[in-house]
């Protein structure tokens, strides 16, 4: 049995964009598959639909269950192996909601108040007001986390702070509640950040983000990689084509850091600076770039959406998987709570 464990999680909010991907799903992946020198899995992986999550920025739930197949198709056509890795809603595990009550007496709401995730939330969505279950968001997050015993978790870098709250809820549950015959409950999770994991907006002010009309989605085939690359800003002091660039205040440039090889960043960077290199071209580029990477995605895409039969029943075998692990945990958090106790 692998020693650590993987849980990392994501919102329904539809179908994913580049940065979902380069932020998280491709690091979920890589994780799934790494084995150790004597080719066993170094991580068991766990992959979590945040449903709940999603109610607390909005109460609309009429397209939860197509948002949630749009994301679980993406994320299997990225890779996620069902075989491998459960995957499950948060809301079809009574015992998220369980430990998210008991987590919320073990913090005050003045460190919930500091969150800065919180903060720019309330700023990018221009929030008057928050609900009282939004404040308690990332102590949700942390029973998502413990209720599996994660011990590494893949996220974007606007999830640290979470993580970071999570590790001081195992602590204080760790100190005040020894387990009789485990004695900690909880380990402190890691979080584990991808070096593209604010990958910028096609707008270049913010990172990729639906929200902001931003984003290259992962099933746009190469005809919308290439029209929405068009639009994407560049160097602003590079007006006409033979013009010197500047590729460090790029936004091009830094996907094709990202999507382009080293020599082609090289050469690119050179060719931009010189003036020899065009901004359409150089968009051409990075736009057939992406959709080379994209390319065997959009062709799962596709298996999975003519197979939705079997992508359901993936959910639920996750969900079958994912409930034993929940409540075996339960278990110790109400014995080592001396919760129910009978004599
Ligand atoms: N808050 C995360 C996000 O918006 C989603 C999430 C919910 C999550 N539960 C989690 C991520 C547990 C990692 C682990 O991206």
């Amino acid at each position: 049995m692998a020693a650590q464990r993987i849980l990392s999680g994501m919102r329904p909010t539809g179908q994913l964009h580049l940065g979902h991907y380069t932020g998280a799903l491709e690091s979920w992946v890589q994780q799934q598959n790494l084995l150790d020198e004597k080719g066993a899995h170094v991580y068991e992986t766990c992959f979590l639909i945040a449903d709940y999550h999603n109610l607390t920025t909005s109460l609309e739930t009429g397209e939860i269950y197509a948002n949630t197949l749009d994301m679980l198709i993406d994320w299997l056509a990225a890779g996620v192996d069902p075989e491998k890795s459960p995957v499950f809603r948060q809301s079809q595990i009574k015992e998220h909601a369980e430990l998210f009550l008991l987590f919320s007496m073990l913090i005050t709401s003045s460190r919930l108040e500091r969150n800065p995730t919180l903060k720019e939330q309330v700023r990018d969505l221009n929030m008057e007001s928050m609900v009282y279950g939004h404040l308690g968001y990332p102590v949700l997050q942390a029973a998502d986390i413990l209720l599996y015993k994660g011990n590494v978790v893949p996220v974007g870098e606007d999830q640290i702070p979470h993580v970071e709250i999570t590790r001081e809820i195992a602590r204080k549950f760790n100190n005040h509640y020894p387990h009789p015959v485990i004695g900690e409950v909880f380990p402190e999770p890691e979080p584990k950040i991808t070096k593209f994991s604010r990958l910028l907006g096609l707008d270049g002010k913010a990172k990729m983000s639906k929200s902001l009309g931003n984003t290259i989605l992962l099933a746009d085939g190469p005809e919308d990689v290439f029209k929405k690359m068009r639009t994407a800003v560049t160097d602003t002091a590079k007006i006409r084509k033979n013009d010197p660039g500047h590729p460090e205040v790029c936004t091009v440039f830094s996907y094709h850091a990202r999507f382009s090889s080293p020599e082609q960043l090289a050469g690119i960077d050179a060719d931009c600076r010189s003036g020899s290199l065009g901004c359409v071209d150089c968009k051409k580029l990075c736009a057939a770039n992406i959709s080379l990477e994209l390319a065997p995605l959009i062709e799962k895409r596709h298996y999975y959406q003519s197979q939705m039969d079997l992508v359901k029943n993936i959910l639920l075998e996750g969900e079958a998987k994912a409930n034993v692990i929940a409540r075996h945990t339960m278990q110790e958090v109400r014995t080592a709570m001396k919760l129910g106790e009978t004599n």
